[in-house]
């Protein structure tokens, strides 16, 4: 397995780009579905999460062409198999994002239940109770999500707890049902509005996409798009963080600070003096320590708990203690038993860590466990003493594109090792 080798102590300084979001080029990805024509996916990210979704619709039937421009063109027109396969849906809890279009455009669907996760248990109760909603019978077998309707009908549909995907899934669904379908008590992140502007660009008529109530009219037929996939706020969020823990100073072009204001927020409170435009965001931080903040994670616009973990280093080195709470994922704090092998002092109980700073952590030989994690390991080796070997960085690929090219570009010294 690749490691990586980071040895700690640079400043980091310059300026980068930001990818294309995975979590919007995700459901976009399978939204290509609910089309016969052929679709254009502009800036995605080269990201194993991406591959692992091309991989799923390409095992469906789907033709996906890369041209000399990085552009992907996905024709689903007469898929010839509607089954999300274990082994897939194993690596990528996002593989249920095509439940909702293939019922809806082929009435019909078999996706592997996503299992438990590094995170929590993770289930995908929300979905299933609003697709029923609609129409569809669903049945559990053999560890397969089977789904059947013959036509999906609009239907006022309250979501029992907030979920990303689930909306997401509930949204595409919609687009093709008979009649009106109401969502409320919806997901409002930005992943969220940039897929219903897919989709409409597509000929689906959504509004409210981003606020608590999101209205559907279904339509016949969904014609082909060119879209272009905006920017990913939890990269720009990460490096953002690389920089206010190394006394940095660094601009990340092409992202929108309005997706990020509450992790600008945040990192102001450290200490970090933050300025933006509309597409870029800079840096400075000048504190020998960051100054402590406490951290409750909740849906957008809230604190994201995508960031979470980032968050526990910039505490990690601070001049006070900080708590944080997780309130999205159960079991979220995986990174916390590595970072205290770095030196620092965090203790965990439920879902609270309280994170004493200290005044210097060193480098050691550590494990990631997810994409999050893996990445406050990172983080976490930029400012210690010495070298940190971060192993299983299989997740950071799932989720950061090109990390140690850019931090290295930025002034980072880390290096790729082989398996
Ligand atoms: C998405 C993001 C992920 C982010 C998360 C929360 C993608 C591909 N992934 O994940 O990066 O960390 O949102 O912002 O966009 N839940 C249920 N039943 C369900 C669905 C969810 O109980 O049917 C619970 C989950 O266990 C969790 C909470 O609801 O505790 C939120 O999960 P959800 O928003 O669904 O996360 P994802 O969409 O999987």
């Amino acid at each position: 397995m690749e490691k990586l080798l980071i040895k700690g102590g640079k400043s980091l300084s310059g300026k980068i780009s930001c990818s294309g979001a995975k979590n919007a080029a995700l459901p976009m990805i399978a939204a290509t579905i609910l089309c016969d024509d052929k679709v254009v996916l502009k800036n995605l990210p080269y990201l194993q999460d991406i591959t692992t979704m091309f991989e799923l619709l390409g095992s469906m039937g789907s033709e996906i062409l890369l041209d000399e421009n990085m552009d992907f063109t996905i024709s689903s027109a007469n898929l010839k198999d509607i089954e999300a396969r274990y082994e897939l849906v194993k690596t990528m809890r996002a593989s249920i994002l095509v439940l909702g279009p293939l019922l809806s455009k082929y009435g019909k669907a078999r996706i592997a239940l996503p299992g438990g996760c590094a995170i929590g248990s993770r289930p995908v109760n929300f979905h299933l109770d609003a697709l029923k909603q609609m129409g569809a019978s669903i049945t559990l077998r053999n560890g397969y999500i089977e789904a059947n309707a013959s036509q999906l009908n609009g239907a006022n549909i309250k979501f029992e707890g907030v979920t990303v995907t689930g909306t997401e899934n509930l949204m595409m669904a919609a687009t093709l049902a008979k009649g009106q379908t109401i969502l409320t008590n919806v997901a409002k992140e930005p992943e969220i509005a940039d897929l219903a502007d897919m989709l409409n660009s597509m000929g689906a008529k959504i509004s409210g996409a981003g606020t608590d109530k999101i209205v559907i009219d279904g339509v016949d037929k969904l014609k082909g798009t060119i879209f272009d996939i905006p920017a990913d706020r939890i990269e720009a969020g990460t490096y953002l963080v690389a920089a206010a823990v190394t006394k940095g100073s660094i601009t990340i072009d092409g992202i929108n600070p309005n997706r990020l204001m509450k992790v600008i927020d945040k990192l102001r409170a450290a200490g970090a003096e933050i300025d933006y435009n509309e597409d870029s965001i800079s840096i400075n931080m000048k504190l020998e320590f960051p100054n402590p903040v406490d951290i409750t994670t909740a849906p957008f616009p809230e604190f994201p708990t995508d960031m979470q973990a980032q968050f526990s280093v910039i505490n990690a080195i601070s001049s006070g203690t900080a708590n944080i709470y997780e309130t999205v994922f159960e079991n979220r704090f995986m990174h916390i038993l590595e970072l205290n092998r770095m030196g620092c002092d965090i203790s965990v109980k439920g879902n609270h860590a309280v994170i004493q700073g200290v005044k210097s952590i060193y480098g050691a030989q550590v494990m990631a466990t997810d994409l999050r994690a893996s990445a406050s390991l990172i983080l976490a080796g930029l400012c210690a003493e010495g070298e940190t070997v971060v192993d299983r960085i299989y997740h950071i690929d799932r989720g950061y594109e090109r990390i140690e090219e850019k931090l290295n570009y930025l002034g980072a010294n880390i290096i790729r090792l082989p398996s």
